[in-house]
């Protein structure tokens, strides 16, 4: 089947495009990207001028809780949350039950991506054995079964000798150790940012210096070895001085920040409603220089990549003291509304750089397909409508899960379709896309 998306406003960093184009789509790969082509038999996707034709969206950072917390999330409501949220591929954090740090594993959860059919999933392996900071996971028989990256994340890598094995291993299989970057003495039992917000809340602190002096860790690790070390979750204004640098200096550091981490700061701890469990994630939630850095990195280029740190946990578990709640907040459907209304409306960055930080630069880091709409390459298409007011309705969202602290936000910027594949399993009526177009 031909698709083509006529005249809409093509935008494609990788192949330098950005112009009023037309989209040719022949069965799963991009056939043409040029002015006026030719109908010739294709099921026309007539675009509004100012929606945005890009590479498909690359979420490297979700928790899709399957196998063992389908009362959270499963591979079929995540990906559906992915591609309502403008996301064609997801990469798969392994802290599920049991952990993914074997080829079993990483086998369910690719099969139960292709029954789902909706994004992609790229699965992430664990470092350790059961992610406990032990042994080196058998990282050979993960990559071979399907992962792109390792990560503990959820939890540190816990010592320097096992994050420099784990980065010598990896390099030999072309992947990245992805770090949650947090010293355990550090944060002991902390459950927000530590600072005036904190203090006068009465919730135990645990300060920016927790995760930077891990990143300055992996950073040498990363200069020794040669290999490549990538910060998930970035949220301290030290944490980006060390990635800065060692970027300088030439070490093979890349680093991604979440919508949270670029337009809240601790004081929603305090308001509009007091010890919000959904404003409870790991990092926290930071002060606005901390904030205000990561926003700086994100257009100056420091930041790699916005990934969303998808976290879904159950209303049952949220509902409880803010010491006792767990960490983490949903974000794939979200994500593409803030980084619009807070960073390319907000003056921050442009479009091009968005397209960047949500597609180009998460496939370079993962080497995994796409982020290009290059001739041939896999049909994964986000449209976005720049201008759509969006309302977000939690309760209205894909997710099994609907902890997300922006419920009632409006927002302007959002989603008009999602195409995996050359199949259109997206199309936001919002945004006057039928669901005919489908
Ligand atoms: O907030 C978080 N939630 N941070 C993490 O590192 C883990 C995640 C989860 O799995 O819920």
């Amino acid at each position: 089947m031909k698709r083509l998306l006529k005249g809409g406003r093509v935008v494609d960093p990788a192949a330098g495009i950005d112009g009023q184009l037309d989209v040719l789509i022949d069965d799963d790969r991009i056939a043409a990207v040029g002015r006026g082509l030719p109908v010739d038999g294709a099921v026309v996707v007539e675009l509004r001028p100012d929606f945005v034709v890009c590479p498909g969206l690359i979420d490297m950072h979700v928790h899709l809780r399957e196998p063992g917390q389908e009362h959270k999330e499963t591979i079929a409501t995540g990906t559906a949350a992915a591609v309502a949220g403008g996301f064609t591929a997801v990469a798969c954090m392994p802290n599920t039950d049991p952990i993914n740090d074997n080829a079993n594993v990483t086998a369910y959860i690719v099969s139960k991506a292709r029954e789902a059919g909706q994004a992609r999933v790229y699965p992430i392996g664990a470092v350790s054995r059961g992610s406990r900071g032990e042994l080196l996971a058998d990282i050979a028989e993960l990559r071979q079964a399907g992962c792109v990256a390792l990560s503990d994340d959820g939890r540190p890598v816990a010592t320097a000798l096992l994050m420099r094995r784990a980065l010598e291993y990896a390099a030999m299989f072309g992947m990245p150790v992805i770090d949650h970057c947090e010293d355990p003495s550090l944060k002991g039992d902390g459950v927000a940012h530590e600072g005036f917000q904190a203090s006068t809340l009465g919730l135990r602190g645990i300060p920016g210096a927790a995760e930077a002096i891990m990143v300055e860790r992996d950073v040498q690790l990363a200069e020794l070895t040669g290999a490549a070390f990538h910060v998930a979750h970035m949220s301290a204004r030290s944490s980006l001085r060390a990635v800065a640098k060692g970027k300088d200096a030439g070490i093979r550091v890349t680093c991604e920040v979440a919508p949270h981490h670029f337009t809240l700061t601790d004081e929603a701890l305090a308001a509009p409603v007091p010890y919000d469990t959904n404003v409870k994630m790991n990092p926290p939630l930071r002060e606005s220089v901390d904030r205000d850095a990561m926003v700086a990195g994100l257009a100056d280029g420091t930041v790699d990549a916005i990934a969303t740190d998808h976290a879904p946990h159950h209303y049952d578990e949220k509902q409880v003291e803010f010491d006792n709640a767990p960490f983490g907040i949903t974000g794939l459907e979200t994500a593409v509304s803030l980084t619009f209304d807070r960073l390319v409306h907000g003056g921050v960055i442009t479009l091009r750089r968005m397209i960047e930080l949500l597609s180009v630069n998460p496939a370079r880091i993962l080497s995994v397909p796409g982020g290009t709409l290059a001739v041939g390459a896999p049909a994964d298409v986000t449209i976005l409508a720049p201008d759509l007011r969006v309302r977000v309705a939690a309760a209205a969202m894909r997710s099994r899960s609907k902890n997300t602290p922006f419920d009632g936000w409006e927002l302007r910027g959002g989603v008009a379709a999602t195409i995996v594949g050359g199949r259109m399993l997206f199309a936001n009526e919002a945004a006057g896309l039928a669901a005919a177009t489908a």
